[in-house]
């Protein structure tokens, strides 16, 4: 059954733009994420404490994360991939991280340079010194639906890391499919897999749209009963370490699915579509959404 409410991780300021050829600056960051405030977004990631040499553009994390409004009821979850990006949140008084993990061995060494086990004894820790200190960790798995390197990948591998996650005290889990690679079916079985042993209530969608997928898989897990769906403003992003992987579900193009079927969000369309000319304007390209490009059509 449909959940009556969606909640909208917007990615577009961590996942959309660390993949970005050109160089995009902080003050771009803090006001796009300004922007998708103002359009009702109520969690927004706003940056990776990842080393510098890896993901460049994720280098000035700390300058936007300290630029940014203190709402109580606004969450800026920021991914920290080890000890370092811990500090590094204790110090600047985040109040949520996400753990990356992955469901390939070859994808977490090429990510995040160790294998699931590895990454699995340096998470333990950090997870639960972050809860002790008061933060919330969300967990993410990557390659849930297929990986870039390994192909296929078992569900049941995937529920197997998702409760390895759960039980360092991460209070839900954003199954990534990171490629875009997954069908309606194959998205329906991965649900299925991974809530034999947990609830739904822990699992968020976070799917890519490389092969033009992720609105139909959003569908089937959505009559799930996943309510928690990731998505990126203008469609931007893509992952540095799977190659031709192109950008998450467009925030526009979920909200409006989301509109359509009387799910409620919050958010505003047509101000996410007005942040999304934003972002075109800026970047100098069209936005990857189909709605924003027919809503700004109609505009002109
Ligand atoms: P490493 O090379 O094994 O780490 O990388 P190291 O400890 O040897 O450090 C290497 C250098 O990085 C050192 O600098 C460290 O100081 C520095 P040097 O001495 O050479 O000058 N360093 C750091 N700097 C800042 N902050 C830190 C930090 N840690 C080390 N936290 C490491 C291991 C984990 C650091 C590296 O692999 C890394 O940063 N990986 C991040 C990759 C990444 O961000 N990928 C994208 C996010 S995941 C994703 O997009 C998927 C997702 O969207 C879901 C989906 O779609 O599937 C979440
Ligand atoms: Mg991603």
């Amino acid at each position: 059954m449909f959940p009556t409410a969606v909640k909208i991780v917007e990615v577009g300021p961590r996942d959309g733009l660390q993949n970005e050829a050109q160089t995009v600056s902080t003050k771009f960051k803090t006001e796009l994420i300004q922007r998708l405030i103002a359009a009702g977004i109520k969690t927004i990631e706003a940056g990776a404490f990842v080393s510098p040499k890896w993901v460049p553009q994720m280098a000035d994390s700390v300058e936007v994360f300290k630029s940014l409004p203190t709402h109580a009821d606004i969450s800026y979850p920021m991914l920290v991939p080890n000890q370092r990006g811990l500090d590094t949140a204790l110090e600047l008084g985040v109040t949520e991280i996400a753990v990356f993990a992955a469901a390939s061995n070859t994808f977490s060494q090429k990510n995040i340079n160790c294998n699931i086990l590895e990454s699995m004894h340096r998470f333990r820790p950090i997870c639960a010194q972050a809860i002790a200190a008061g933060l919330r960790v969300r967990g993410y798995i990557s390659c849930v639906l297929g990986c870039p390197y390994e192909g296929e990948i078992n569900p049941i591998l995937v529920a197997d890391v998702a409760e390895r996650l759960l039980h360092f005290g991460c209070y839900e889990i954003s199954l990534g499919d990171t490629i875009g690679i997954g069908t309606a079916e194959k998205s329906r079985e991965l649900i299925r897999v991974v809530t034999r042993n947990n609830p739904v209530e822990k699992f968020a969608a976070h799917f890519h749209n490389t092969y033009g997928q992720a609105l139909a898989n959003l569908y089937a897990v959505l009559e799930q009963g996943v309510a928690v769906v990731d998505s990126s403003i203008s469609g931007l992003g893509g992952c540095p370490y799977a190659k031709g992987a192109s950008g998450n579900v467009a925030t526009e193009d979920i909200v409006y699915m989301l509109d359509g079927l009387g799910i409620q969000t919050g958010i505003n369309l047509n101000s996410l579509v007005a942040t999304s000319a934003f972002v075109s304007a800026h970047l100098q390209r069209a936005p990857e959404s189909k709605v924003a490009l027919a809503l700004l059509a109609k505009q002109k």
